[in-house]
């Protein structure tokens, strides 16, 4: 993608971007870095591509232990925190419905895509209320209002939850001085969606193309012809974290290239 000179527009200001190592979170770092943020990202494994501006955080944040750490390493080395993007999340339970589910797969998948960012925002919040500033960012998905049933049953309900519970933290906060925003993408080109349209190809037998369209019919289309790429999820959310948003809050951002079939 072509490079913008944003100004230094978010210089002095600390970011962390939760998952920032792969996906979507790793362009959303690395977009913030380009605006002249000071960016944290953490994950459970160290990045396999390095990126020494980057400051890297060991952390299972599917566990409350986790998100503490985070918090308190954060606090203690960087004294605050202006930007939180909340973007860990997935799916990995099996495909097949109700039935199909156990307690297990619902707690895991809503430990990860609901409490995380509920825990985070809880640690963060007090410093950024105090300070009369900050931005708080939940990555949902479409999912959250367009749930895949057979597939991704609690995935979809854990981000509807979120986008919830975003809007209500909003309503709170923004008097406070803190912005909370929601982010809503359709399929987004990335590792691990890369991954799963192989493993997709390989069980039916088709190619990745075709795994591709069958995945895009199952949306009931993608008007654009493509999912996402990471850069364009990162630009939308490197313009809602700077001094530019500086109305926005409580709002939903869908970027889907057109999926969600209603207004
Ligand atoms: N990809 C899509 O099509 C799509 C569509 C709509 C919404 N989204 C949302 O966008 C966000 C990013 O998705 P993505 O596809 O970019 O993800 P991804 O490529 O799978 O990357 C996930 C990142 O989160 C980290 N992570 C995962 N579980 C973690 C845990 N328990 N504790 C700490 N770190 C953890 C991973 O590193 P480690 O594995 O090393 O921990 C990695 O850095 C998610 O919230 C997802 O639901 C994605």
């Amino acid at each position: 993608m072509e490079q913008f000179n944003f100004n230094n527009e978010l210089s002095g200001k600390i970011a962390l971007v939760t998952g920032g190592t792969k996906g979507a979170g790793r362009a959303i770092a690395e977009r913030l870095l380009q605006a002249g943020a000071t960016v944290i990202v953490t994950a459970r494994n160290a990045p396999e591509k390095k990126n020494s501006n980057l400051h890297f955080i060991a952390s299972d944040l599917s566990k409350a232990e986790g998100a503490q750490n985070v918090v308190s390493e954060v606090l203690t080395n960087y004294g605050r925190l202006d930007i939180l993007i909340n973007n860990i999340g997935g799916s990995s339970t099996p495909a097949g419905g109700f039935a199909a589910l156990s307690d297990a797969d619902w707690e895991s998948t809503l430990q990860a895509n609901l409490l995380a960012p509920i825990r985070l925002d809880r640690g963060f919040l007090p410093q950024m209320i105090d300070r009369k500033t900050g931005v708080i960012i939940h990555i949902a998905s479409i999912q959250g209002k367009l749930p895949l049933y057979d597939s991704t049953l609690p995935y979809a309900a854990a981000k509807a939850g979120l986008r919830n519970y975003s809007k209500s933290l909003s309503n709170e906060v923004a008097p406070k001085g803190v912005r909370v925003l929601t982010i809503s993408p359709g399929w987004i080109n990335t590792t691990a969606s890369e991954a799963w349209l192989g493993e997709i190809a390989r069980n039916s037998n088709s190619t990745v193309e075709e795994a591709q369209q069958g995945v895009m019919d199952a949306l009931g289309g993608i008007p654009f012809g493509r999912p996402a790429e990471p850069e364009e999820v990162a630009e939308l959310i490197g313009f809602l974290v700077s001094p530019r948003a500086n109305y926005l809050t409580g709002t939903e951002y869908i970027i889907d290239g057109g999926t969600v079939p209603t207004i």
